[in-house]
C-alpha cells in the first residue's frame, strides 16, 4: 500500500524520538521512500547517523550542509513529499507551526509542503491538556493537518496520562488507511464553481448576496485531500477565513487572474458572466462539475460607466437575466460527466430542488434550506438533503462545512459507481 509513496518524517525533541526510528523502519519495510528532518532539540534525542542508516538518506537538519555550504531547500521538499509526518511533535513545535513561526528547517518545510500533514504530538498529559496546547492543535486542524491522537498510559515524567506518541504500527496504519482513501479522486478533474457574484450597476454598486464561499472551498479542500486536481472559480468574496486561500489571493492579487496551489487552481471570477465563461471553457475535461456558487439570476442591463447621481425620487433599473451556468454545463454534459448542483431555498425545498435537478440536467442536487438553523451562507456549518438518480431525499444533520463536504464526496462516488465504474 505504501510502496513508492514518499514521506517526510519530521523529529523533534522528545524521548519519543527513538519510536521515529521504529517508524522510519515500517516505512521503508514497505517500500517507502523517507527523508528526515531533524531539530535541533531532536538531535540531542536521537542520532543523525541511526536514522540515516535506517531511512538509505542523509538526515537533514540545517538550511546549510556546513561542509559545502549547500542549500537543503525546504520548498523541494514540501514539493517532492506525498505526505509529511511530524512524529513526535512536541508543544513548541506545535506552537509554533500554529503561528507560522520558522526557525529550523522542519518549520520551513512545513510552511512550504502542498502535501498533507500529518502530526503526531507527544508530551506530558498538563501539557497535552493545556488550552495552549488543545488551541494550536485546533489552528493545526483549522489549516487541514492531521492530528494522530497520542495514546493514554505512563509517560516519560513518570505521571499516567494521556500524551504518549501513537504507536509506528498504528501510524502506519493510520496512513494505508489515508492514502488508501485519497486514491479515490486521483486523477480526476474537478471544476467548483463556488462564492457569489457582483453584478455592476455603476462603478460603486452592484448586486449581489451572501455567500462567503465556504461550502465551495470545504468541497476544494476535501477533493485535493482525496488526490483531486480542482479549478475552483470563485466569486468575489475577501473573507473566508482560510489560510491557504489568503496565500493564495497573496500571490495573485484580486481580479481575474489564477494561481496554482497544491492541487486547486484557483480563478477569480466577479460576474455571472465571467463565471460562466471560466466554467465553460474548462468544462469539456472535468469529470465532475459541482456547482455550490450562489450566482446572481439577473444583471443590470445597462451598467453605468460613472456614479449614478442621488435623485430624491428614486430611480429604477432594468434587470435581464443572467446566464444560467449549470443548466448549460447540463446541456453538454457527456456519459461520463458528473453534474453536481446545490438549491438554496427558503420554502418547499424538495420541489424546487427537484424541479432544478431535473431542469439543469444533475446527477446529484444537494439542497440547503435557510429554514434549518445554521445552515446555508456565511457560517462554518451547514445541513443538507441530498438527492440522488432515484429521486429520494436523505437528509443529514447539521455539520461543519467540512464534514459536508466529505458526505457529498461519498455520495459522488457512490452514484459514479452505480451505472458505470468511474471511481476506484
Ligand atoms: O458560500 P457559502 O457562504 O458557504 O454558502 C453556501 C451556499 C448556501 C451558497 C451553497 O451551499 C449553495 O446553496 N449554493 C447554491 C446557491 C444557489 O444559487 O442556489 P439556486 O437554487 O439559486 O441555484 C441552483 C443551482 O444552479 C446551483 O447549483 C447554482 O450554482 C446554479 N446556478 C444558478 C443560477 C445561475 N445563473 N447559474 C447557476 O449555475
Amino acid at each position: 500500500m505504501l510502496h513508492g509513496k514518499k514521506f517526510i518524517l519530521g523529529i523533534t525533541g522528545s524521548i519519543a524520538a527513538y519510536k521515529a526510528a521504529y517508524l522510519t523502519r515500517l516505512l521503508k519495510k514497505q517500500g517507502a521512500e523517507v527523508k528526515i528532518i531533524l531539530t535541533p532539540y531532536g538531535k540531542e534525542f536521537i542520532t543523525p547517523v541511526t536514522l540515516a542508516t535506517l531511512s538509505d538518506n542523509t538526515v537533514l537538519t540545517d538550511f546549510f550542509k556546513h561542509d559545502d555550504g549547500a542549500w537543503n531547500s525546504h520548498v523541494e521538499l514540501g514539493l517532492w513529499a506525498d505526505a509529511m509526518i511530524i512524529a513526535p511533535a512536541t508543544a513548541n513545535t506545535i506552537a509554533k507551526m500554529a503561528n507560522g513561526v520558522c526557525d529550523n528547517l522542519l518549520l520551513t518545510t512545513y510552511l512550504s509542503a502542498r502535501c498533507p500533514v500529518i502530526v503526531a504530538p507527544a508530551m506530558d498529559l498538563d501539557m497535552f491538556q493545556h488550552p495552549a496546547t488543545q488551541a494550536n492543535l485546533k489552528t493545526l486542524e483549522s489549516y487541514g493537518n492531521h492530528i494522530i491522537e497520542p495514546a493514554t498510559g505512563e509517560l516519560a515524567s513518570g505521571l499516567e496520562g494521556k500524551g504518549r506518541m501513537e504507536e509506528p504500527e498504528k501510524i502506519v496504519t493510520w496512513l494505508e488507511g489515508f492514502l488508501k482513501k485519497k486514491q479515490r479522486f486521483t486523477g480526476k478533474k474537478v471544476l467548483i464553481t463556488a462564492g457569489p457574484t457582483f453584478e455592476k450597476i455603476d462603478p460603486v454598486r452592484f448586486i449581489g448576496n451572501y455567500s462567503s464561499g465556504k461550502m465551495g472551498l470545504a468541497l476544494a479542500e476535501a477533493l485535493v485531500e482525496e488526490g483531486a486536481d480542482v479549478s475552483l472559480i470563485l466569486g468575489p468574496n475577501l473573507e473566508v477565513g482560510n489560510p491557504r486561500l489568503h496565500r493564495v489571493r497573496r500571490e495573485s492579487g484580486i481580479g481575474n487572474r489564477q494561481a496554482e496551489i497544491g492541487r486547486i487552481s484557483l480563478i477569480h471570477v466577479v460576474s455571472g458572466e465571467e463565471m460562466y465563461k471560466e466554467a465553460h471553457e474548462i468544462y469539456p475535461d472535468m469529470d465532475v462539475s459541482i456547482m455550490a456558487a450562489a450566482v446572481a439570476d439577473f444583471k443590470p442591463l445597462d451598467p453605468k460607466e460613472s456614479k449614478i447621481k442621488g435623485k430624491e425620487k428614486g430611480f429604477s433599473i432594468d434587470l435581464v437575466p443572467n446566464p444560467d451556468i449549470a443548466k448549460e454545463l447540463g446541456k453538454l454534459k457527456r456519459a461520463d460527466q458528473l453534474n453536481i448542483g446545490f438549491a438554496l431555498e427558503t420554502d418547499e425545498g424538495l420541489e424546487s430542488a427537484l424541479a432544478k435537478k431535473h431542469r439543469k440536467n444533475f446527477d446529484l442536487i444537494v439542497l440547503n434550506s435557510l429554514q434549518d438553523q445554521g445552515a446555508g451562507f456565511g457560517g462554518d456549518t451547514n445541513q443538507i438533503t441530498l438527492i440522488a438518480k432515484d429521486n429520494k431525499p436523505r437528509k443529514f444533520e447539521l455539520k461543519s462545512k467540512k464534514d459536508v463536504a466529505k458526505d457529498i464526496l461519498d455520495e459522488i462516488v457512490r452514484i459514479g459507481n452505480q451505472d458505470q465504474k468511474l471511481f476506484p
